[in-house]
């Protein structure tokens, strides 16, 4: 397997540092009626930013983990991504949603709480948010996310925009929130996992972090999961190379924070950015190219490393699945594809999958 096949925002790692046990909750200095924080206080950033680099630059061919893509600035230009023409992913979903919401959530009867793997300030959580009040009236949601700040900030503005919906925010690892969500019970639960996240998986590490997914939920509970599909390449290549080069950007910041982490000396003028289809894994890949021989400090990690005219340094991966693939998918992880929503074009999919037992 090739080792970029990294996660995007989690980590599928065993050596958990953060147990249920260490969930409680948090003061903050602002409270605000219908929002409580938990969480554990000390929680350890599992990324190693370090070892990482000097691991992906060391082998042949180059990786650097998408996991570090999200800085600041790396997260600011992904938002602007999600609103580019080229990407369709985040707008058709969005469709998908605005256009099937109150049939979803009715699929599901009886009074749910509502889980987001991720902080729910986006128009999408928002779109099932409206749903289910429109259906029950009231309702809990519980995002999960990793960043106490970003976290609190979404809670905060969804408490404030609806009167009839409670938060529960949860600040730790997806999995790690989960699993305290199970030994807490309560009603029965939705979980949201949108944006195709999902693809940026390898498939066997997809399967992986389901099943421990799976394994966090009860019979009761559902996983709302959207999952992008293949389509033409020109499509899914332009949708990671865009005309305002803004993927561009968002792929050399990569370098930037480098630079800035760990002391690195990358020139960005001397890489370029390229999407390719790799037909045969099924997914599109980001690399950044040098365009000349080069060779690249990083005082912070004591490194020297060399590049060839043209060498690439692979960056994401981003899978694609077709129908027989997401059923493969939900099947590996023990779970029944229930229903399905796709757009006219079929470009995406939000898919309703119940854990067999
Ligand atoms: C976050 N993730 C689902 C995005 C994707 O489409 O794979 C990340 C991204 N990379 C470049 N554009 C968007």
């Amino acid at each position: 397997m090739f080792p970029l096949d990294c996660v995007c925002s989690q980590r599928t790692d065993q050596d958990q540092e953060t147990t249920i046990s260490d969930f409680h909750p948090l003061d903050h200095d602002d409270p605000l009626e219908g929002l409580t924080l938990v969480g554990a206080n000390q929680h350890k950033a599992r990324a190693d930013i370090a070892g990482d680099v000097r691991k992906g630059l060391s082998d042949d061919p180059k990786w650097l983990p998408c996991l570090y893509f999200y800085d600041e600035a790396g997260s600011q230009l992904f938002e602007k991504i999600c609103e580019l023409p080229e990407y369709y992913p985040t707008r058709t979903e969005r469709a998908i949603l605005e256009k099937n919401a109150d049939e979803l959530v009715a699929h599901v009867d009886h009074h749910v709480d509502l889980v987001e793997l991720g902080s729910g300030s986006a128009t999408k959580t928002r779109l099932v948010v409206e749903a289910l009040l429109r259906r029950h009236g009231k309702l809990r949601f519980i995002p999960i996310d990793i960043s106490r700040s970003i976290l609190e900030e979404s809670s905060r503005a969804l408490v404030e925009d609806y009167d009839d919906l409670e938060v529960f925010a949860v600040a730790g690892e997806y999995h790690d929130g989960l699993d305290y969500l199970k030994e807490r019970g309560g009603p029965p639960r939705m979980i949201l996992w949108l944006g195709s996240n999902v693809g940026n998986f390898s498939r066997p590490d997809a399967i992986h972090f389901l099943r421990r997914l799976h394994d966090s939920m009860r019979d009761v509970d559902r996983l709302l999961i959207g999952i992008d599909l293949r389509k033409d390449p020109a499509v899914l290549v332009a949708a990671y190379d865009d005309a305002e080069q803004i993927t561009a950007a968002f792929n050399k910041n990569l370098l930037t924070r480098i630079n800035r982490d760990l002391g690195g000396h990358f020139d960005l003028d001397a890489f370029t950015h390229e999407a390719r289809w790799n037909e045969e894994n099924g997914r599109v890949e980001m690399h950044l190219v040098s365009q000349r021989v080069q060779t690249v400090r990083i005082d912070g990690i004591d490194m020297a490393v060399d590049l060839a005219m043209s060498e690439s340094i692979h960056t994401e991966n981003s899978y694609k699945y077709s129908q027989a693939e997401i059923e493969a998918l939900a099947a590996a992880a023990n779970f029944d594809v229930e229903c399905q929503w796709f757009d006219a074009q079929n470009r995406f999919s939000v898919n309703l999958w119940r854990p067999i037992s």
